[in-house]
């Protein structure tokens, strides 16, 4: 007798994900593109786009969070068919790490090969300035979990995956040679993700400026995580929606996030167009 699957693995329920999306939207797509508060615009401008609300992928959790839709949107950039998260699930919402992580895995189970991964942070490096973009070269995991703890799937990845070339550097000089041409700046710098939801404590800002940090936010890493456990390449970009807590003498407004997010729309927009076809 051949041994069942059991359908309540990690793996058989992101395949089941796989297969409904994959029943709704047709081929395969080889990027996909999360995108964070107040950037889920992009969304909006998909050729031949099949939209799937999060509730009506099996196993997604829900998104609750203001500033984001909540759909998965499968449709076509410059040629290219990109699979892209309109909205992500967080940490801080309560959802467990393997929550957050899952569309990751049923995207790897799809075939993307590239993720781009984008986030609203906080800047801390004096370099950055409100609506800047920052190209992520590295990361610090200080959520205090890692979406990997627990049983390893082989059929995922290995147990104790390499992290040190977490966001792809090939992918990292072709976002920089796109900024260059469409001229926009972009500079590399460390992302550091702490649980939140509420925002740093300008000590907190002191001790991250000392860990290495140039920007902080709430997600992004538990998804780079899982998607280099999956031999999936990370391409990620920050954008600087407010200083960090102390760097300017005033509070930081979720509000202030999502202005800032739809003021870069267009610049950000643009940039991932350029980029994506190339990856
Ligand atoms: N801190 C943490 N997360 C954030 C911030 C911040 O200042 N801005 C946008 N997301």
């Amino acid at each position: 007798m051949t041994e069942q699957p059991n359908p309540d693995t990690l793996y058989e329920r992101a395949e089941h994900a796989a297969r409904t999306v994959r029943a709704r939207a047709g081929a395969d797509a080889h990027v996909a593109l999360v995108l964070g508060s107040g950037l889920g615009a992009f969304a909006d401008d998909l050729e031949d786009a099949v939209a799937i609300p999060f509730a009506e992928v099996p196993g997604f959790a829900r998104s609750t969070v203001e500033g984001h839709a909540g759909r998965l949107v499968v449709g076509g950039v410059g040629g290219a068919r990109v699979a892209v998260m309109q909205g992500r699930f967080h940490f801080y919402e309560g959802y467990t790490l393997e929550e957050v992580t899952f569309p990751v895995r049923v995207l790897s189970l799809l075939g993307v090969k590239s993720l781009i991964l984008t986030n609203a942070a906080g800047g801390l490096n004096n370099s950055l300035r409100q609506g800047s973009l920052m190209l992520i070269s590295d990361h610090l995991n200080l959520l205090g979990a890692n979406p990997l703890r627990g049983a390893n799937d082989p059929r995922f990845g290995v147990r104790f995956p390499d992290m040190s070339e977490v966001y792809d550097r090939g992918f990292q000089e072709i976002a920089i040679q796109e900024a260059h041409a469409a001229g926009t700046e972009l500079r590399r710098g460390v992302y550091a993700a702490l649980a939140g939801p509420s925002y740093e404590t300008p000590a907190e800002i002191r001790m991250l400026r000392a860990l290495g940090a140039d920007a902080v936010g709430m997600s992004t890493v538990p998804e780079a995580i899982v998607a280099r456990h999956a031999g999936v390449k990370v391409l990620g970009i920050s954008c600087i929606t407010n200083m960090a807590a102390g760097v300017l003498d005033k509070p930081i407004e979720h509000s202030e996030v999502i202005e800032t997010g739809e003021r870069v729309r267009a610049t950000f927009t643009d940039l991932l167009r350029r980029i994506i076809p190339k990856l």
